[in-house]
């Protein structure tokens, strides 16, 4: 098969991250409208047609790579090439009108993600990257912050919608940072967070209940604007992860919290 060109593959991501979130937002007046309502997390009837939006233009120009999403997946074990969309990263956020939210598009070849964009368009920002080259922000390159300790840093988290029930290191983690770190910060859009670590907005992320889609083009952009990613895959959800990312100084005391809570 041959090598498809990574600046093409960045290229159609960006299209289909822009045709996603392009979607959600020229039709926010019916942001409300919910597929299904679960204690802690919504599907709307948006999220599934904007994640068309993003397959269309994906399969108009690559009719047999692979397709994986958070609504919805058509694998194509035949192809080395796979999209990973998640057409709105922030739902709650978008469903109530809070501008923090954005579009997710990533191509992996043989598993590995090789391109990715994250389209924030209630700010008309683009992150994007590919492994050739540094993650930019709206065609400017990013670097990730050069804060060296935990004790001055401010660190981005989510609530994960997995939360009944049994112990949950999240919150165990989330009580230890806040003490060891200077600020701990919950927006509620897990792409868009990893890309303000890529930007130097903030020094770290950390979710304990996230998949793939929410940081596949995100964890690249991260990592090619110098962020250094963990990946723990939590056993029997599939696609699901614990994800630490921040810059080199931190990363092993992240790694180091995340240790002593699981
Ligand atoms: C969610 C967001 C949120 C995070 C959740 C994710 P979704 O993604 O990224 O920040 O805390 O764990 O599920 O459902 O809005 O695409």
């Amino acid at each position: 098969m041959n090598d498809i060109p990574l600046s093409h593959l960045l290229d159609v991501a960006i299209c289909a991250a822009e045709a996603a979130g392009k979607h959600a937002l020229e039709n926010k007046e019916r942001r409300t409208e919910t597929n299904e309502d679960f204690a802690h997390d919504v599907k709307l009837v948006l999220d599934v047609e904007s994640q068309k939006k993003a397959e269309t233009m994906i399969l108009s120009e690559f009719p047999d790579h692979g397709i994986l999403g958070e609504e919805d997946e058509t694998p194509n074990h035949n192809s080395a090439y796979e999209w990973v969309i998640d057409p709105i990263d922030g739902t709650m956020n978008f469903s109530h009108g809070f501008e923090y939210w954005c579009s997710s598009v990533a191509v992996r070849k043989n598993q590995k993600v090789v391109a990715g964009c994250v389209y924030a368009p209630d700010f008309n920002t683009f992150y994007t990257a590919h492994i050739e080259e540094t993650a930019k922000v709206n065609g400017v390159p990013i670097q990730v912050s050069p804060t060296e300790s935990l004790q001055r840093a401010m660190i981005f988290t989510g609530l994960s919608k997995e939360m009944e029930g049994s112990r949950e290191p999240h919150l165990d983690m989330f009580r230890m940072l806040a003490l060891n770190s200077k600020k701990v910060r919950i927006n509620g859009a897990a792409a868009l967070d990893l890309c303000r670590v890529a930007d130097g907005t903030c020094d770290g992320f950390f979710e304990t209940g996230i998949y793939l889609w929410d940081y596949a083009a995100a964890g690249l952009i991260a990592e090619q604007a110098g962020a250094l990613m963990a990946t723990y895959p939590r056993d029997g959800v599939p696609h699901g992860a614990t994800v630490l990312c921040s810059n080199e100084h931190l990363i092993e005391g992240l790694r180091a919290i995340y240790t002593k809570c699981i």
